[in-house]
Parts: structure tokens; C-alpha cells; sequence
């Protein structure tokens, strides 16, 4: 739709920010369902976090997504914040609406469909989630509501200890820890039917890299891997020559962004035109 007066503004900001896939696959959704409406990026240091939010009001910005390392300092300038970025104490989705600005985290919820919209519903599911860095947390929350045991492995055992006191404290469901070791990731994937690498490993330029040896891969595993740089990476090759289920990270890359869509403008997101609109980049394929 060609830009008028009536164009709304809707923008990432990040520092850095210009690596972003978020204007593609945003703009290519307002395009498909003719939404009046420009998706950006915009830099933003963190000295001018308060300023640029209050732009943000006053010039009727609508929507925002928020990315490293603005997540945590948003929230000070917010109205509300929902559940999941309360407990992460980390917002990414911005909603500019009537007047309020209200925060949202979709990192977890974007994990959950793309298992969902790919055949691999984590509920009553043994779930092993290698990481425990800021997407790890995002998702163990959304996970640990429908799984049915929960193992967090990282290679800084301290921090997947956190991570399970907290959702401990919110959750009763079975959570255990470890380290990201190749003996005790054996151990732990043999009473596992999903599972996530959400650590960097495997990111481009160390494409050749995998947390797991193919070897205690098995048939039965869900294997999702949140890397989105490639597309298919050296964990998700492996898992599919031993015909495990594979989730790639583009597909949580789409639905974090279609849940932010859906907040925004109320309506559902075209998620394949996202999906075609991501996967014409040539994201590291
Ligand atoms: N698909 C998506 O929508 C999506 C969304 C968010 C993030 N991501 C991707 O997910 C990855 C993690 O992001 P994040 O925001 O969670 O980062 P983060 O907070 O920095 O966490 C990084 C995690 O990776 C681990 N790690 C890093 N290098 C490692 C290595 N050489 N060996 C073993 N573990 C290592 C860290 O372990 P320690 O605690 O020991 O350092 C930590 O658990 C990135 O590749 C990012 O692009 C994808």
C-alpha cells in the first residue's frame, strides 16, 4: 500500500539493530492483509532509551519490538507489562494503544507454536533444554506450563541452577539442572522427547558446530533448534538423518513475530507470507 498520512509506524529498536529480519517479516505481512502501515528499525543507544520512548508516544508510534540491549530498560517507561515479561523482567513487543504503553515478551510463546504448528505439542512432554541464557528462560516459562518435566543443561551450571529456582518457585512441575557436558547430555536424552538447543552453538560462522554428537540422537526426538543463522543447522542435519522430528529457529523467529503482529493490529497473522518473506533472504541456507 502506498504511504499516505494515514501510514502508521511500527519499528525494532536495538543497538545494533540493522541485522534485523523483524521489517521483513512485518512489512511483508501488512503488505498481504493491506494494513496502512511501515515496519523500521531504528539504533538506539542506551543513554536515549527514556527519550526515544517518549518519541515513541508522542509521535503515535504503534508498535515497537525491542532487542539487545533494550529488553530489560523498556520496562521502567511502560504502563503494563503481561505475565511472561514480568517473570523475565524482559519485554520485546511494545503496543502503543490508547494512550497506554503496554509490554509484552513473545520469545516464549513463539517457541511453543512453532512446536505446536509443527506436530510437536510439549504437553505431557519430557523436555531437555540445552542453555540458559535469555531465550532459554523465555522458553522454559512457556514450556515448563505444559511439559511435563523439565532438564536444563548449560555449560555455566549456575545459571541453569537459577533458572530452575525460579520457575521452581512459580511452578509445580519436575525441573532438574546440569552441566553441558557430552556424558551427562547422553545420560539426560534418553528420557527426553523434545529437545531444544537454545545456545548460540552452530551460529554462523561456526556452522560446522553442534552441542550433541549424532550418535544419542534416536527416531522417537523432537529436535528444535532456536539458531536461526542458518536456517538447517549442523544439530538440525544431524537430526534429520536419524529421522528425528526437526523445528528450525526460523519457525520461532515467525511466531514470535506473528504474536507481536496479532497484539498490534488484532488480527492473525499471514504466517506462511512471513515464513516465504524470511526464507527469501537466504538466512545463511
Ligand atoms: N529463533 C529465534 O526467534 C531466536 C530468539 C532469540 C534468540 N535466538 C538465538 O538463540 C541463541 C541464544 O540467544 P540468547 O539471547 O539466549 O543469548 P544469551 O542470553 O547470550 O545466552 C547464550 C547461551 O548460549 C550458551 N553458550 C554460548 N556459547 C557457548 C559455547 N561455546 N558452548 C556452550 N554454550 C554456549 C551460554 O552459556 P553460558 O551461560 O555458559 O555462557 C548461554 O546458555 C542465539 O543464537 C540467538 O540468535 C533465536
Amino acid at each position: 500500500m502506498a504511504i499516505s498520512g494515514k501510514t502508521r509506524i511500527y519499528a525494532v529498536i536495538g543497538d545494533p539493530v540493522e541485522h534485523s529480519l523483524s521489517p521483513v517479516i512485518q512489512n511483508a505481512a501488512f503488505n498481504a492483509l493491506n494494513i496502512n502501515g511501515v515496519y523500521t528499525a531504528f539504533r538506539v543507544k542506551s543513554s536515549d532509551v527514556a527519550t526515544a520512548l517518549s518519541g515513541i508516544r508522542a509521535l503515535g508510534v504503534l508498535g515497537l519490538n525491542v532487542t539487545m540491549p533494550h529488553k530489560e530498560a523498556v520496562i521502567s517507561y511502560l504502563d503494563w507489562i503481561d505475565e511472561p515479561a514480568k517473570f523475565l523482567n524482559s519485554v520485546n513487543t511494545i503496543h502503543n494503544k490508547d494512550g497506554k504503553m503496554l509490554g509484552y515478551s513473545t520469545d516464549g510463546i513463539g517457541a511453543l507454536r512453532a512446536l505446536r504448528e509443527n506436530g510437536a505439542a510439549p504437553c505431557g512432554k519430557k523436555v531437555l533444554i540445552l542453555g540458559a541464557g535469555g531465550a532459554a528462560r523465555a522458553i522454559a516459562y512457556s514450556l515448563i506450563q505444559e511439559a511435563d518435566e523439565l532438564v536444563v543443561l548449560n555449560r555455566t551450571v549456575s545459571e541453569a541452577e537459577k533458572l530452575s529456582e525460579i520457575l521452581k518457585r512459580k511452578f509445580n512441575k519436575k525441573i532438574s539442572t546440569g552441566s553441558l557436558s557430552p556424558e551427562v547430555i547422553k545420560e539426560k536424552i534418553k528420557n527426553t522427547d523434545i529437545l531444544l538447543n537454545t545456545t548460540s552453538v552452530g551460529m554462523t560462522p561456526n556452522i560446522n558446530q553442534s552441542v550433541i554428537t549424532p550418535d544419542i540422537l534416536k527416531t522417537d526426538l523432537t529436535v528444535m533448534d532456536i539458531v536461526y543463522n542458518p536456517c538447517e543447522t549442523q544439530l538440525i542435519k544431524d537430526a534429520k538423518a536419524v529421522g528425528a522430528r526437526v523445528v528450525n529457529g526460523i519457525e520461532m523467529l515467525i511466531y514470535q513475530g506473528a504474536a507481536a503482529f496479532e497484539i498490534w493490529t488484532g488480527q492473525q497473522a499471514p504466517v506462511q507470507v512471513m515464513r516465504e518473506a524470511i526464507l527469501e533472504q537466504n538466512v545463511g541456507v
